[in-house]
């Protein structure tokens, strides 16, 4: 049975998704609405969507669409998240889950009350590194697992600065600022996509950042934020440990992978260098490079790339590597164009065949949590000068619960106004037909969310009740 789906924030990205959404047999109807409305009617125009626009997403939450998806920028996910959940749409977000771990706490709160479908679209979870990677483990390739890196290198210089711009307006530079270990699902989800394990405690270092032009400005910055380079060591639920480098002054070329991983087992080393990938055992060395090699779907000059910066195109138009399985993909994304190394395909199936099915997505809830949340902890021991931190060394931010108790408020609200708006969740948990959302619940997980349980319900499995045939794990390759 297809689903409607509404986009919310139509800016350098999400046509991208746009485009394959509507592909998908799953999908009836999309629409879309921005803060700048012409944004929202060009997508609108230019993918031919036939649910039209919406004045904004109150008004998107207020229509019948089943699920939204989140395209706005990287520090807004959280509260709208919730806001969605609480109103009965499945959600799919962009990333990072959320700014902080009470935002994490509270979507996943929703996700239990509400029994509906959230995802997060962290591209590398299908990054070819990643599928090679995990085929690894699965085979027990490896011996013990111990060690791993994650880089995600992205140099400001290289399309940052114009896609800020394009962002934030003229305000940009104090969101340009964006501190690097709060968009750490890139490196971490690359690692933790393979490894089935969690960060227990982490201690990270942060180098301030001396082009002095503004960014990277505590003083302009909108997060307090002046480190443009960190590095954090985590140690891992299984006595190991893993280092992510989230690097935005470096020398590198714009147009090698940004992603880049390493794993070390006791029986078993596989790496991803700039444009070499190798997998070493005791018998030997072998280049598995070609393997590994995303084919292109776009031309960079594509007409659909013209408000992408150049230097950030190549990811835009990077298709499936041979280590990707397509057979359980859609015929209609045969000839789609793809991105982020062939990722875009599996992360738009995962998700409306999630909601089709009433099944668990691949980055559900608790899998965007730990791909998200050690960041958040990490980035709190650099500002702290490499303090190891565990788990419970977090205390809430005030400001955040705040937002998010306003955005719980405001759909309740509009319950309230609108008699009972509850019969627009689509979600029926077992035993529950008429599939209500206990509000009271869902706002207690946004007020005060102790790390110590917030970590705790990230690293446990989902629950079972999520869909009538439980958690599916697709995408296991
Ligand atoms: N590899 C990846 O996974 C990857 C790559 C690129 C971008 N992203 C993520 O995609 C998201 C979007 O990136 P982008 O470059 O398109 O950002 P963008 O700034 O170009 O577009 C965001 C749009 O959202 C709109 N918006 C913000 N708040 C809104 C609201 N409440 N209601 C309606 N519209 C709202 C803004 O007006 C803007 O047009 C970001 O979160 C980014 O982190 C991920």
């Amino acid at each position: 049975m297809s689903f409607s789906l509404g986009i919310v924030g139509a800016g350098q990205f999400a046509g991208f998704f746009a485009k394959l959404f509507q592909l998908h047999p799953g999908v009836s109807r999309i629409s879309a609405t921005d803060l700048l409305p012409e944004r929202a009617e060009r997508l609108v125009a230019e993918y031919g969507l036939t649910g039209g626009t919406h004045p904004d997403f109150d008004e998107m939450l207020d229509s019948d669409v089943d699920a939204v998806a989140l395209f706005t920028q990287r520090w807004t996910h959280g509260p709208l998240a919730v806001q969605a959940l609480l109103a009965g749409k499945h959600v799919y977000s962009c990333v990072p889950m959320a700014m902080t771990q009470e935002e994490i706490g509270a979507i996943i709160d929703a996700v239990r009350e509400t029994g509906l479908t959230y995802m997060m679209g962290e591209t590398s979870h299908y990054n070819p590194a990643t599928v090679y990677a995990r085929e690894k483990v699965a085979e027990q390739a490896f011996g013990r697992l111990f060690y791993a890196e994650g880089d995600y290198l992205h140099d400001m210089d290289h399309g940052f600065y114009a896609a800020y711009q394009y962002s934030g307006g003229e305000n940009w530079k104090a969101t340009a600022s964006y501190p690097p270990l709060l968009y750490p699902t890139h490196s971490i989800g690359g690692v933790l996509g393979a490894w089935q394990t969690h960060a227990t405690s982490v201690s990270a270092i942060g180098v301030v950042d001396d082009r002095r032009d503004g960014v990277f400005d505590r003083e302009i910055s909108q997060f307090d934020n002046d480190f443009s380079n960190a590095t954090a060591l985590f140690k891992t639920a299984d006595g190991g440990s893993f280092r992510i480098n989230e690097f935005r002054r470096v020398g590198y070329h714009p147009h090698i992978r940004e992603s880049r991983f390493r794993f070390f087992g006791t029986e078993g080393i596989f790496e991803t260098l700039d444009t070499v990938s190798l997998w070493h055992d005791k018998k030997g060395v072998q280049d598995v490079s070609q393997h590994l090699q995303a084919a292109p779907t776009l031309a960079a000059d594509d007409p659909s790339l013209d408000h992408v910066d150049p230097a950030l195109r190549d990811a835009f138009v990077s298709g499936t590597a041979p280590v990707h399985d397509r057979s359980r993909l859609p015929a209609e994304f045969a000839h789609a164009p793809n991105g982020h190394e062939g990722s875009h395909h599996f992360l738009a199936d995962d998700f409306v065949t999630a909601v089709e099915h009433r099944a668990m997505p691949t980055v559900n809830a608790w899998v965007a949590a730990r791909y998200t949340l050690p960041g958040i902890i990490a980035h709190a021991s650099a500002r702290r000068d490499g303090e190891r931190l565990p788990r419970t060394g977090l205390r809430p931010g005030a400001g955040v619960t705040t937002r998010a108790l306003a955005a719980a408020s405001a759909a309740r609200a509009r319950r309230a106004a609108g008699g009972d708006d509850l019969q627009g969740l689509r979600a029926r948990r077992p035993g529950q037909p008429g599939g209500v959302c206990r509000l009271g619940a869902a706002r207690r997980g946004l007020a005060q969310y102790p790390l110590r349980s917030l970590a705790a319900a990230a690293h446990r499995d989902p629950p079972r009740e999520q869909g009538p045939d439980g958690p599916v794990s697709r995408g296991a390759r």
